[in-house]
């Protein structure tokens, strides 16, 4: 697929292409065994790439956001945008945004919205990913809580990629970086590299057993492993 960047271009997001490519590529890989799933639709930038995957596969992707803006998006934070404040509901609202890309981009009928908390959404969650997406909320609360949600729904052989990884802290914020450290040490995925800030890991599947049991269970909360 040869993606229009100008027309990409003017999609309000944090993606970079070269990030954009390598997410696009895991999904084509990852889709053939089923649906993918991002926490973190915004205005739909990385939709674009996870849904024409998709699209390609003739999977779905779930996309989920409460479209209110994470933390460092309200209003007097560093990434506030203006032009995403609803100034008659008084807050911010992004949905209407990643409607009009879904349109644009022809992905109605490939990309399956879900508008509210991850943690909502997971909370009765049964059908298998071979791919989570995440990049909501950047607090190590809310990272870690769509780790926690989210992880354990990829198949075996599926990918958990995460974006915003910054293994120096005067580059950016830890929690995606911890997230990613956090996944690694539970024995259950293996690196599978990284494009500028975007860590890819792979599920082991059934046969791949980890080092050991007790590796698996050292760190038994993300407090503890910090
Ligand atoms: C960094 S943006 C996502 C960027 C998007 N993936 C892209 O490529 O442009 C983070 C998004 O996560 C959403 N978000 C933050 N915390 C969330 C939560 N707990 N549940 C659902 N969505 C959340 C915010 O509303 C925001 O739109």
């Amino acid at each position: 697929m040869i993606f229009d960047d100008a027309k990409i271009g003017r999609v309000k997001g944090f993606l970079d292409s070269e990030e954009a490519v390598t997410l696009y590529e895991t999904a084509l890989e990852a889709g053939k065994k089923g649906p993918c799933l991002e926490v973190g639709s915004y205005c739909g930038k990385s939709a674009v790439y996870l849904g024409t995957a998709c699209k390609e596969n003739d999977t779905v992707l779930f996309s989920i956001d409460h479209h209110r803006g994470s933390e460092e998006q309200q209003k007097g934070e560093q990434y506030f945008d203006p032009e995403l404040y609803d100034d008659r509901e008084q807050c911010v609202d992004t949905f209407r945004f990643f409607r009009k890309t879904l349109t644009n981009f022809e992905l109605t009928d490939v990309v399956v919205p879900i508008v509210c908390k991850s943690s909502l959404a997971a909370k009765t969650w049964s059908t298998p990913l071979s791919l989570v997406f995440i990049d909501g909320g950047h607090s190590f609360e809310a990272a870690f809580n769509d780790y926690n949600c989210w992880a354990r729904h990829i198949r075996p052989g599926g990918y958990l990629v995460i974006h915003d990884i910054f293994p120096n802290p005067e580059e950016g914020g830890q929690a995606p970086y911890q997230v990613y450290q956090y996944a690694l040490a539970s024995g259950l995925f293996k690196p599978m590299g990284m494009t500028k800030t975007l860590g890819v890991l792979k599920k082991l599947a059934c046969d791949e057993m980890p080092v050991s049991i007790e590796e698996t269970c050292l760190h038994n909360s993300p407090r503890d492993f910090l």
